[in-house]
């Protein structure tokens, strides 16, 4: 049914150049893809990898540069384009219609009709034949919000076979996913490469390309930088490329001679709602990385709302430095000293339409306020600061943050913090999504607040990330703390068998 033997090379990208203003995204870049393969975006936040895609895909028009579709030049305007030319992109942020059935989903636009009158049992039969090439068993009459995020994405990428897409795009497609949810999903990948469809596929997580990569193209800066072919070029290669420097140890994690306590959680639990946070006692010291390990859906993004004030318990006490705060609202927390790294950073970390300056001003207003006037030098000085400390790729600090790349974002959320001079930081997935230059720095960072005295609350759902950095691991599941562990004589196996409820 494809005509491509694998190899031939089904898209190219020639001399691509994309200008925001302030920054060159994209400096010439070429790129090509053949038939049947899995081609790999690598590169640090901000090298342009969405960019490149998203002019593939028509959601952005290039400046320069021309791209090819079996040798021919084809002209993307549109995402309607790149649809009928067989491009279909996997979004970080779903595109489908969650009141809608998954059939209708599917078929959106294609519905198959008789006399006028969509046909229903048509419309049922074409989702499940897409369904099953994905190799999903689904209920083509469920609502698509009743299905979670893996399977979503699933339907997804039916979508894009029924409408005979020959180029899958998926950027950062398992940022949101579990260990065996990615297998699944790889599953998948693997079917449809099979049957031909060239996939681009972006990530950070290089333990993931190795597994699903043919070859891999680094940006830089704009630019591409190289193709290899994997699994055969090392990781120390591909990092040194990306970023043009030297990446240290993955995980410099000094031991930490804990302290006296700075946080305690007495019998935490509430709001009602699930999962809900059920009696959850526990403790970090000053100069401590405690570990919040478990399954999505544990309860571990609802605990740390609960600590933020995000959210009020309905028992228990929240106790800072001895001193009972339990926090009614974000306010109150943040006037405690406790910082806040949301797992979702564009809805509810970052004010998208507000500058990187304002962004990282915000909960020092406070201090910086006299007689209720911010002083916008001191807001500004401090943002420059924190920026060039950071390494926070942005053309001034007056850019809006919904134009950075997603990494970029995270750097910034991190820096209120630091601005803030909060003494405990709840961070709920800090490295998501954060390229490996950045994930170190970010590590890097950690390990300067703790030895300055600060304590980090980190959930992770990143195994060697929970071990390599956590001085000490609570285990949740179901909403309770099912196992703690010392990070010295824990490993993967014993947080995943408590994860799971199987530890004795
Ligand atoms: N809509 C936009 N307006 C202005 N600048 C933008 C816009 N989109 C991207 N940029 C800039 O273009 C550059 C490349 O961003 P891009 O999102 O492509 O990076 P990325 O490689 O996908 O990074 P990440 O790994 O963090 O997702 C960045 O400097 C970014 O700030
Ligand atoms: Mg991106």
């Amino acid at each position: 049914m494809i005509d491509h033997a694998p190899g031939t090379p089904v898209l190219e990208m020639r001399g691509i150049r994309k200008v925001f203003p302030g920054v060159v995204a994209l400096d010439g870049v070429d790129f090509d893809l053949r038939a049947g393969e899995v081609h790999v975006l690598l590169g640090e936040n901000g090298a342009g990898k969405s960019t490149l895609m998203k002019i593939l895909s028509g959601a952005y028009t290039k400046d320069a540069g021309d791209v090819f579709i079996d040798g021919a030049p084809v002209s993307i305007g549109s995402p309607r384009d790149a649809q009928s030319l067989g491009i279909a992109t996997i979004y970080q942020e779903l595109s489908l219609v969650p009141q809608l059935t998954v059939a209708e989903n599917i078929l959106l636009g294609h519905e198959p009709s008789r006399a006028g009158v969509i046909d229903r049992a048509a419309m049922r039969d074409a989702a499940r034949r897409s369904l099953a090439e994905v190799g999903l068993d689904l209920d083509p009459d469920r609502r698509l919000d009743r299905l979670g995020i893996a399977e979503q994405q699933m339907v997804e990428v039916a979508k894009a076979l029924f409408r005979r897409a020959r180029v899958l795009v998926m950027d950062e497609p398992t940022s949101a996913l579990t260990a065996r949810e990615i297998d699944r999903l790889f599953d998948v990948i693997r079917r449809v490469t099979a049957a031909g469809v060239a996939v681009v596929y972006i990530s950070h997580r290089m333990r993931e390309l190795a597994e699903i990569g043919t070859r891999v193209t680094v940006l830089r800066d704009g630019r591409a930088v190289g193709t290899f072919p994997l699994p055969e070029t090392s990781f120390d290669a591909l990092i040194r490329l990306m970023a043009n420097r030297e990446v240290r140890d993955h995980f410099p994690r000094r031991r930490c001679k804990a302290g006296d306590e700075l946080l305690r959680l007495e019998h935490v639990s509430g709001p009602s709602g699930a999962p809900r946070v059920d009696d959850v006692s526990l403790t970090v010291c000053r100069g401590e990385i405690v570990g919040l390990a478990g399954l999505l859906g544990a309860g571990r993004t609802e605990l740390a709302r609960l600590v933020f004030g995000a959210d009020r318990p309905s028992s228990g006490r929240v106790v800072v430095s001895g001193r009972d705060v339990t926090p009614k609202t974000p306010r109150q927390a943040i006037a405690a000293g406790i910082g806040f790294l949301p797992e979702d950073r564009k809805r509810h970390g970052l004010v998208l339409m507000r500058s990187v300056g304002e962004n990282i001003g915000l909960p020092s207003l406070a201090r910086w306020s006299r007689a209720g006037v911010v002083s916008g030098r001191t807001e500004h000085e401090t943002a420059e600061r924190w920026v060039t400390e950071l390494r926070i790729k942005t053309p001034t600090v007056a850019e809006r943050v919904v134009r950075l790349s997603g990494g970029t974002q995270q750097k910034v959320v991190l820096a209120r913090w630091l601005a803030a001079d909060a003494s405990l930081l709840v961070m709920d997935e800090p490295t998501r999504g954060v390229d490996v230059g950045a994930k170190v720095e970010i590590y890097e960072l950690m390990n300067r607040l703790t030895d300055a005295g600060a304590g980090i609350l980190m959930i992770s759902s990143e195994l060697p990330e929970v071990l390599g950095m956590s001085d000490r691991i609570y285990v949740m599941r179901h909403g309770r703390i099912q196992a703690e562990l010392d990070a010295a004589s824990a490993s993967e196996e014993r947080v995943l068998q408590a994860a799971l409820g199987l530890a004795s």
